[in-house]
């Protein structure tokens, strides 16, 4: 039977659009996926497909002519696209960590690269404050998601009135008779959003208030803990000088010196100090392979290499602990033995760490190296997905077979061949299958209906009329069948 597998992260039917001088593009039209445990997720497609705007999607930094037309990214049992800008601070970074391609640009060049790794450490230095939001973080998101989609789904009702109030005032030349009829129904529209308003805030006002009820007890609760370890450690410290200033007493250097040190004690007890936030920077440095912590510690970005800069940002990355990592092709600007080292390098921590791993890369190459399974994104949509060996062995989609074709061959030199034609342009995206003109299998349906999914097995899925029921069988192409054949006759060689 299949395992039953904690989803940490789950993606609906999101669709977003971007507002552009030459008209509304579509990104990411009706995306889909579910993000397990410890599992990594590769996300492969040609430049272009949606990748990098699904993932800014998940940390919340997409661009401001964005607009999000639809879906649910749901972390946690939260929606992310709901959550408030100050819970959305808490989680982007702090529990979804992200490392993008270019690591120069996600590093400040003018700042050294100790003080970078150990800022975010800094910014939350109170101990007991960082305790304290622990305690109640789960229970106050919840509640101000609760009242963030009620003023969501109030704002879209009056954004509605608004825009026939403006629709309304712009007409010109209209009869007496026509501006009474206008006037009339925006007062029975106001009318209806009073009541949709009103009707809206019993619904989630009843929930909230629960839901608040709970948070004050957790609050309560979380106070009393947090100051019961603070007198726990002010108790402790208070013997400790005590004992001190006995022990001491004929030694006046020497009782200073000891009192210093207890008072250093209890400064990390009650805040992160620098020299922790170094402690642990070092720590973090060595975990990702930097030679020389100590050293590099006090230099700036252009002292290091490619592969090295891309080191510190997974270090700055970790800092926070993220319980995901988003590695948006983290080795795309690397050259090929650096690459395979930061590949493994992410491999390493993710196991390590038990992550989870959303990872993107148009390189068919690199997913084999990474990915437990893979969605396959073609013009703003995910069009097949399944296990690894479900992907590689058993490909059902076109461009599937296209991009595997295109994997170039180390053993007979072959040479990378580029999929014939372009991807479509996303503010007319074609009418059915987006890769029907550059399908050599696309049939008459694939010109007029977008397909559904259909399903290969339980875990593999593939959005391609070619696994209707009456379309006729077709043959991958021989170039994908035979690299199948031999990497299986390879693996069976290998037992
Ligand atoms: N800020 C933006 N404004 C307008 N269009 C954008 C913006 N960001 C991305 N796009 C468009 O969205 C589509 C998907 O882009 P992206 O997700 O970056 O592709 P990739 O799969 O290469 O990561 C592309 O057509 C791209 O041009
Ligand atoms: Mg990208």
């Amino acid at each position: 039977m299949a395992e039953q597998k904690e989803k940490v992260l789950s993606v609906e039917n999101l669709v977003i659009n971007f507002k552009t001088d030459n008209g509304i593009l579509q990104a990411v039209r009706d995306v889909s996926f579910d993000l397990y445990q410890g599992e990594t997720l590769c996300i492969v497609g040609e430049s272009g497909s949606g990748k990098s705007v699904t993932s800014k999607a998940i940390m919340g930094i997409l661009s401001n002519n964005a607009v999000i037309a639809n879906g649910t990214i749901i972390y946690r049992g939260e929606n992310l696209l709901e959550v408030s800008e100050d819970e959305f601070y808490k989680i982007r970074g702090h529990r979804i960590g992200m490392i993008f391609q270019d690591p120069l640009s996600s590093l400040n060049p003018i700042v050294k690269i100790g003080k970078q790794i150990t800022e975010a450490m800094l910014i939350n230095s109170d101990k007991l404050k960082t305790m304290y939001n622990d305690l109640i973080s789960d229970d106050l998101i919840r509640y101000k998601n609760t009242l963030a989609k009620m003023n969501i789904a109030i704002t879209t009702e009056r954004k509605k009135l608004d825009l026939f109030r403006s629709e309304i005032k712009v007409k010109e030349g209209r009869s007496a008779a026509d501006k009474l009829a206008d006037r009339k129904l925006l007062k029975e529209k106001k009318a209806a959003f009073k009541q949709f308003e009103k009707e809206i805030r019993a619904k989630y006002m009843d929930q909230a208030r629960e839901y608040k009820k709970v948070l004050e007890e957790t609050e309560k609760r979380a106070k009393k803990e947090v100051a019961a370890y603070k007198d726990k450690v002010l108790a402790e410290h208070k013997t400790q000088e005590a004992a001190i200033r006995a022990k001491y007493a004929g030694d006046k250097a020497k009782l200073k010196e000891e009192l210093a040190r207890a008072q250093e004690d209890l400064d990390n007890k009650l805040r992160i100090t620098k020299a922790e936030a170094k402690r642990r920077a070092l720590k973090i440095m060595h975990e990702v392979g930097i030679p020389e912590p100590e050293k590099r510690y006090n230099q700036y970005p252009f002292e290091f290499s490619g592969g090295m800069r891309q080191r510190i940002v997974i270090a700055i990355a970790l800092t926070a602990s993220p319980e995901i990592l988003i590695c948006d092709e983290p080795t795309t600007a690397l050259d090929v033995t650096i690459q395979a080292q930061i590949l493994e390098l992410i491999n390493r921590i993710k196991a390590e760490r038990n992550l989870s791993c959303i990872f993107i890369t148009h390189d068919l190459g690199v997913v084999a190296n990474m990915a437990d399974r893979v969605a396959v994104m073609y013009a703003g949509k995910i069009v097949e997905y399944g296990k690894l060996d479900e992907i590689f062995y058993d490909p059902r989609h076109p461009y599937t077979w296209a991009l595997l074709s295109s994997i170039p061959d180390v053993d007979s030199k072959q040479e990378l061949d580029a999929i014939p034609g372009t991807p479509p342009n996303m503010i007319y995206p074609p009418k059915g299958d987006a890769f029907a003109v550059r399908n050599r299998y696309a049939m008459n349906i694939d010109f007029r209906e977008q397909p559904p999914f259909f399903k290969v097995s339980d875990t593999h899925y593939a959005a391609t009329w070619l696994l209707h029921p009456d379309a006729p069988k077709v043959e991958m192409p021989k170039i994908v069948s035979e690299r199948i054949r031999i990497s299986l006759e390879g693996q069976y060689d290998e037992q």
